[in-house]
């Protein structure tokens, strides 16, 4: 699980944007813009990825130091492998980069994968742009992918996160207990779900 959520940041790592209105949206939610990632977006993303309240948040391993250099090193060397940019978004609001989203850990046999999210600009957290950012992700993975189910992992320390992962409509499928080591303490780490006619039922779409 730590892995996963390693490579998460990561991915997410390659995201970014700042400058107004100059890149085009893939996917709009009613509060966010989802598009890819961009070379430039990479110092905002290091201030993100450098601040500890973000990366606790997060969970997964301890916060580390990342410098810039890094940052451009991985993104080059994910450049220079082809291809598009996985299922890894930028998220955009008010024309500002404020953090990024992904699916990962596809299993094409069984419909499924997992979502991470992280908003850096805290200025941004609790106003309802994550639940919207989730909300077009899900909208992505059940409607392009055409998935059976996407699952998560959060800190039970993570009230944040937990409230608009329900929002979007996951529900608690377990908890195991102490499993993780977080800010000097042992905490829950709790999973959710959600399967495809759930999110058909709360977007009122045919499953
Ligand atoms: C987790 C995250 C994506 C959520 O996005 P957000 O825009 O901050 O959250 P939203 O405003 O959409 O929804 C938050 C919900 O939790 C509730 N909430 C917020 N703070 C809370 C708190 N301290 N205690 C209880 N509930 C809280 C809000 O009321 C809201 O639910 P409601 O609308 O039903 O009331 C964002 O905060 C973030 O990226 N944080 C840092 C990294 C992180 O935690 N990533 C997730 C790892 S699993």
């Amino acid at each position: 699980m730590e892995q996963m959520i390693r490579v998460i940041k990561i991915r997410v790592a390659t995201v970014g944007l700042v400058v107004k209105g100059k890149h085009k949206p893939m996917l709009k939610g009613q509060k966010v813009r989802l598009r890819a990632m961009t070379r430039e977006d990479l110092e905002r993303l290091c201030q993100f990825n450098n601040d500890v309240e973000v990366e606790l948040a997060g969970g997964g391993d301890p916060p580390l130091p990342q410098s810039l250099a890094r940052l451009q090193a991985e993104y080059d060397a994910d450049l220079g492998r082809g291809g598009r940019n996985g299922t890894s978004f930028a998220i955009e609001a008010d024309g500002l980069f404020i953090g990024g989203c992904a699916l990962f850990q596809f299993d094409h046999v069984a419909h499924r994968c997992e979502l991470g999210i992280t908003i850096g600009d805290k200025n941004y957290w609790g106003q309802g742009y994550g639940t919207d950012a989730v909300r077009v992700l899900l909208d992505y993975a059940f409607r392009q992918h055409n998935l059976h189910r996407v699952y998560l992992s959060v800190n039970s320390t993570n009230p944040r996160a937990i409230g608009a992962y329900r929002r979007s409509g996951f529900v608690e499928e377990g908890r195991l207990r102490a499993h993780m080591w977080s800010n000097g303490q042992y905490i829950d780490l709790v999973q959710m779900g959600i399967l495809r006619d759930e999110w058909a039922a709360i977007e009122k779409v045919d499953a």
